[in-house]
């Protein structure tokens, strides 16, 4: 499959795969960086990843991390269509258990998984990120539930962890952080000083 038939058809399936708008922005933000090493949290069928692929240096590669056995399958079809030279590892089991092993830096990290991990998976990407790296969070703001009063909805539990994610990486005087609407809303965080070795 091309790219935009592995985009189309996950659509299609209701296969929840990063925006338009929202890739747009990590291209921009990266361009004009020196990036070796991508960290994934949620591969899906590899579509972001495939993108992804197009930000790095040759012999470049990206972890990315699926528990889904489905998925991993599709994914490991799809990103055979990444960009030559640049190695996807999929890294298989759930990121709570696979994020306290890793243990090299990265330049670009995209948080993309459930979304009551988010205080969890940020705590590993700051130790995993390399100074100058970008940490991304997709669906920071959860189709307007994070900054509403909403508290009703069967989703409390998640929206509540992703205000948690973003009072962690908003008021942290070590960390610089933007808030966007693109999307279902996009953190970015980078930091400030090295703490969190
Ligand atoms: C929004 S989708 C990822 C989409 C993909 N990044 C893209 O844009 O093409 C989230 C994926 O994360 C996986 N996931 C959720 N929680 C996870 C966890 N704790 N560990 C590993 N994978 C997880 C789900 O199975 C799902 O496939």
């Amino acid at each position: 499959m091309t790219l935009e038939e592995i985009k189309e058809d996950a659509l299609k399936r209701h296969i929840p795969i990063i925006m338009d708008d929202t890739l747009q922005v990590i291209i921009n933000k990266m361009k004009d960086r020196k990036v070796e090493k991508i960290l994934e949290i949620g591969t899906a069928v590899g579509y972001s990843a495939i993108c992804f692929s197009k930000l790095l240096e040759d012999g470049g590669k990206i972890d990315t991390i699926e528990r889904d056995e489905e998925k991993i399958k599709e994914a490991k079809e799809n990103i055979k269509i990444a960009k030559n030279n640049i190695k996807i590892n999929i890294l298989e089991g759930d990121a709570v258990e696979i994020l306290p092993i890793l243990n090299e830096k990265y330049d670009m990290i995209f948080i993309d998984a459930a979304k009551g991990k988010y205080p969890f998976f940020l705590k590993e990407s700051l130790r995993l990120l390399d100074d100058k790296g970008v940490i991304f969070a997709d669906n920071i703001l959860y189709k307007g539930y994070v900054m509403s009063d909403y508290n009703k909805h069967k989703q409390r539990t998640a929206v509540n962890h992703l205000r948690e994610y973003i009072k962690l990486v908003t008021e942290d005087e070590n960390l610089n952080t933007e808030i966007l609407e693109v999307g279902d809303g996009l953190g970015i965080t980078v930091k400030v000083k090295n703490q969190y070795k």
